[in-house]
């Protein structure tokens, strides 16, 4: 068997999954180097060489690879904050390591103006109306304010607030969800606004969708959709967070979505893709340099926002159904000949655990809140054992999660652990995920109940059926 060895900038979950889909290779023996946020578990005991770098920061990972750089034939990059520092830049500039992910220059998730106005060019049909408020360009805050109260004027209100600079997702707000007064938008415009250039868009009605796609810079490689549960909590309610869970169905298109929508979809990211790549190959664009949030009104799909990574976690379950080996595939990507990926036509549903602060959870639910348990091991066990009942089907990825030197897993400060469920169809995934997470113990961790519920789905379904029927 060919030895091969592997780079990963580990954020979370997200990449222990990488980690499991690289250590499933069938072809070739994976000898893992991984740059953590985190003593994460399950990626320190997979790893032949692990290194904790709390902020990861491309300087220390950078350190890290030039140590073991006689081993690592590639590396591969989860999250935002390194690829956006350049740290593809760095070590194929330096090292000649072959990195998967896009350079600093095609990192687009830097800057949603920059997004936002290549979108206008390119597709400027399903980019929603926006307008950018440039510190620089005011004097005054009056001026801004004017400027402001005008745009909302015209937009009668409707509109998201997002910070030029790459929140995960945190920094957005939506009139309706997050505020309902002009006040209270103004507070969360200039909280945003005192820090650098803010957008504010047409809000649109729809569902969303995660489209996400590997690219070897020839060739994009569109993924089954997903969708994101990005609110805290039950009922699409509370803050933005990184996202409390996932499902997709056993095709590629979600419950809600018609065929019709997910070719519209893979025309406008093609169409981007095309800007950017220019005749021939970009290798540049190595990765999956198009994640994209799409809402869908009931005349077609539109642009939220454009991410130049892999989502969490909505790569999760693609990432457990690959039917090719993991490893070719990021081979296939470096030498630009990944035309095509095989995927298992299964359903799968992911649930976050996450600690009480999360999501200001403490302070919305205190009496849900089991104080006693605060900081306490968290407990795998249970739910690993249910590997002997579910075989592959469950997935338990640690994100924010450390083992420390009693031997002991503890939450740390996001999103600490998720399960994954594997099935024919949406609810028997979900049920598995759902027994998994229960099993879990310790930490006063929560997690959302309604992640792919049948009266989620339905809900979706209908709206989008009302959206259609209003667009006609
Ligand atoms: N799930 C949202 C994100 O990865 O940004």
């Amino acid at each position: 068997m060919e030895r091969v060895g592997i780079l990963i900038v580990s954020y979370g979950s997200r990449e222990a999954a990488m980690v499991d889909a690289f250590m499933r290779s069938q072809e070739y023996k994976v000898d893992l180097y991984i740059a953590d946020r985190q003593k994460n578990p399950f990626n320190a005991k997979r790893a032949k060489e692990h290194v904790v770098i709390p902020d990861l920061n491309v300087e220390s990972i950078y350190k890290f690879v030039e140590r073991h750089k006689e081993k690592i034939d590639f590396g591969i990059v989860g999250p935002e904050k390194p690829i956006i520092d350049g740290i593809r830049d760095l070590i194929e500039g330096n090292l000649r390591i072959p990195m998967i992910c896009p350079t600093k220059e095609y990192a687009l998730e830097r800057s949603k103006v920059m997004q936002r106005r290549l979108f206008q060019e390119v597709v400027p049909k399903v980019n929603p109306r926006f307008k950018v408020f440039d510190p620089k360009e005011y004097k005054s805050l009056n001026e801004v304010k004017r400027d402001l109260f005008r745009w909302l004027d015209e937009l009668n209100n409707k509109v998201a607030v997002k910070p030029d600079a790459p929140a995960a997702g945190k920094g957005v707000g939506v009139w309706g969800d997050h505020f309902n007064t002009r006040e209270e938008l103004l507070e969360h415009f200039l909280a945003n606004f005192n820090v650098g250039p803010v957008i504010v868009e047409e809000k649109i009605e729809g569902e969303e969708s995660s489209f996400q796609a590997f690219c070897d810079g020839k060739h994009l490689v569109p993924l089954p959709e997903t969708r994101d549960y990005k609110r805290a909590f039950d009922g699409d309610r509370g803050p933005n967070t990184g996202g409390m869970g996932t499902y997709k169905d056993k095709g590629e298109i979600l419950p809600f979505m018609r065929i019709e929508d997910w070719e519209e979809e893979k025309r406008i990211v093609e169409t981007i893709f095309r800007k950017l790549r220019g005749d021939g190959s970009n290798p540049c664009l190595r990765g999956v340099p198009f994640y994209e949030a799409f809402i869908h009104t009931g005349k077609g799909p539109m642009i939220l926002e454009n991410n130049s990574r892999p989502g969490d976690p909505e790569i999760i379950p693609i990432l457990a159904l690959l039917k090719d080996d993991f490893v070719d595939i990021c081979y296939r990507m470096i030498e630009g000949t990944l035309t095509r990926v095989d995927i298992d036509k299964k359903a799968a549903v992911l649930i976050y655990k996450v600690p009480p602060k999360y999501g200001g959870y403490i302070d919305v639910f205190p009496h849900l809140v089991n104080r006693s348990e605060m900081g306490t091991p968290i407990i795998l066990d249970e739910a690993e054992k249910l590997r002997s009942k579910y075989g592959d089907n469950i997935r338990i990825y640690p994100g924010s999660m450390e083992i420390r030197e009693d031997g002991n897993l503890y939450a740390l400060s996001s999103r600490a652990v998720c399960v994954l469920g594997i099935a024919e169809d949406i609810q028997s995934a979900r049920e598995i995920a759902m027994e998994g997470i229960k099993a879990i113990k310790g930490g006063a961790l929560w997690y959302r109940t309604d992640i792919a519920s049948r009266e989620h789905i339905e809900r979706s379904i209908k709206h989008m059926e009302e959206l259609r029927r209003k667009a006609w």
